[in-house]
């Protein structure tokens, strides 16, 4: 679709090019610095927002110089960036801005060397923890050795952050003892997402939703995050995670606080980190007749490329779940008897994520029995087709009666915006809020730790009960229990579309 000129020339004037910065990622030759990190600096570098006398540097265990380093990250961007810009010279002058230490995240080496590269004076100061948790307070502790901790560093740090209460509790203990919260930027890269925003905004912009966001009208919300990937190389830590810690305790919970927060006074970091706060703390514990889990089986006439979880994580009898369903409550005012259904799984039919605000039926057909009692649905989609649909009941056109049909009000981003609703990735997103000193879209410790203490019984009652996942179907839904769960409720899940 061609892209509207007026959107064109809006989204380049807003590009406000940040402080001059310079960004450190521990981790820099690992997974997500290749995949996401750098790749996404450089699509902010060529939208002019990155200003080119920003330093990177990358710092890793492997002995290389800048130039080797300045290869990978060239490798990495043909790779998983844009290709097109990579062909041209804003490559180059990216290029020209990293830099490469080799470090020892438990010992002493390369510290006075980085430490040097940091002294200047002026410039923002950000390290990114691209690493394992067991090495934050490692880093943090040298940081804070060399000279690097003071009040103008800021600290990225990446999930998962622990895997329950006590082990995040300590986590932050140790920042803590090193940093002041506003200077730690805890990432849950579901909040960097367009439509995550976008939820903010319809809701807090508008006067339609809001008078009606409330259990008198809501019948349930779903929120369902479906992969078509399986753990693929990542079964050591997947395996040890699940779907609960790795997804549900973080990214779906953030959903969840999202659609179901009270207005925030601001959009400040703190005003709406409250109130996720206060939506999290008001949860029901779920009784374990409310949940399902399940694990993939392997794609039938294609075992090989696609095996089985088990075969995948490599424990024939691993119970770890790679898809959960479950159903909450709030107890709070605005929510008491309002379910709310979570889902998210590896190896489903579609990559969907999507949450669904289902509104009770209409109390009374004035158009008689025929015509039926509707509902009004809004889905916000997530991805992948960002955007935004309302469904309404309309009359059927042409003669014979009163005939009602449900037609959904579209509001499918790159249709209405052209491709201005794909912009921005998650992390670039982030990294640059980082830049900018704004923690609006991280959780603070507190936030995480109330997750996981909400998380932590669920857990611990699969594991006194040594429950056993559901086998499921690659490409399915998950285990039919899922459906039947809301069965019994008198509902049934949203279709999981690509
Ligand atoms: C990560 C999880 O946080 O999110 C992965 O560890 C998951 O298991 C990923 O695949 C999903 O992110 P996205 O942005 O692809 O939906």
């Amino acid at each position: 679709m061609a892209q509207r000129p007026d959107v064109m020339e809006r989204m380049k004037s807003r590009v406000i090019p940040v402080d001059p910065f310079d960004l450190v990622i521990f981790g820099g030759t690992g997974d997500l610095a290749r995949r996401k990190i750098l790749p996404g600096l450089f699509r902010r570098f060529c939208a002019g927002q990155m200003p080119g006398d920003a330093r990177i540097v990358g710092a890793a265990r492997s002995e290389m110089d800048n130039s080797a380093f300045r290869d990978m990250v060239r490798e990495a961007i043909i790779e998983f960036g844009d290709a097109d810009a990579a062909a041209t010279s804003h490559l180059d002058d990216f290029l020209a801005c990293i830099h490469y230490i080799a470090i020892d995240a438990k010992g002493d080496q390369g510290w006075a060397e980085l430490q040097t590269l940091m002294a200047g004076e002026g410039r923002v100061e950000a390290y990114y923890f691209s690493v394992g948790p067991s090495l934050f307070g490692d880093l943090a502790e040298r940081l804070q050795k060399w000279g690097m901790a003071d009040e103008k560093a800021r600290i990225v740090v990446e999930k998962p952050f622990g895997r329950d209460l006590a082990t995040a509790q300590d986590l932050n203990a140790t920042l803590a003892t090193y940093f002041d919260e506003h200077q730690i930027y805890r990432i849950d890269h579901y909040l960097g997402k367009e439509t995550v925003q976008n939820l903010m905004a319809v809701r807090f912009g508008n006067m339609l939703f809001e008078p009606l966001w409330n259990s008198q009208y809501v019948d349930h919300i779903q929120i369902t995050v479906a992969e078509t990937v399986g753990v693929g190389g990542r079964g050591e830590y997947y395996d040890k995670s699940g779907a609960m810690r790795d997804m549900v305790q973080n990214h779906l919970m953030q959903l969840l606080c999202l659609i179901a927060m009270e207005p925030p006074a601001r959009f400040d970091p703190d005003a709406v980190r409250d109130e996720k706060l206060k939506v999290i703390r008001a949860l029901d514990p779920v009784d374990h007749h409310h949940v399902v889990r399940g694990q993939y089986q392997a794609e039938p006439l294609n075992e090989a490329a696609h095996p089985g979880y088990r075969t995948a994580v490599g424990d024939a009898r691993s119970r770890t779940e790679s898809f959960i369903a479950l159903k909450t409550h709030i107890s709070n005012w605005r929510w008491a008897g309002t379910p709310f259904y979570l889902r998210t799984g590896k190896r489903m039919s579609a990559r969907s994520s999507e949450i669904t605000v289902v509104f009770k039926e209409t109390p009374h057909s004035i158009f008689g029995e025929e015509a039926g009692r509707h509902r009004n649905v809004l889905s916000i989609r997530l991805q992948p087709n960002e955007g935004i649909t309302l469904g309404v009941t309309i009359k059927e056109p042409g003669p014979g009666g009163m005939r009602l049909i449900d037609v959904p009000l579209d509001m499918t981003f790159a249709e209405a915006l052209g491709d201005e609703g794909d912009q921005v990735d998650a992390y670039e997103r982030l990294i640059m809020d980082v830049i900018r000193g704004n923690q609006t879209l991280f959780m603070r410790g507190d936030e995480v730790e109330a997750a996981w203490a909400w998380t932590d019984p669920i857990i611990e009652s699969w594991e006194a009960r040594h429950d056993v996942p559901k086998p499921y179907e690659s490409g399915s839904d998950g285990p039919t229990d899922s459906i039947e769960m809301m069965r019994r409720d008198g509902r049934q899940w949203r279709e999981v579309s690509p």
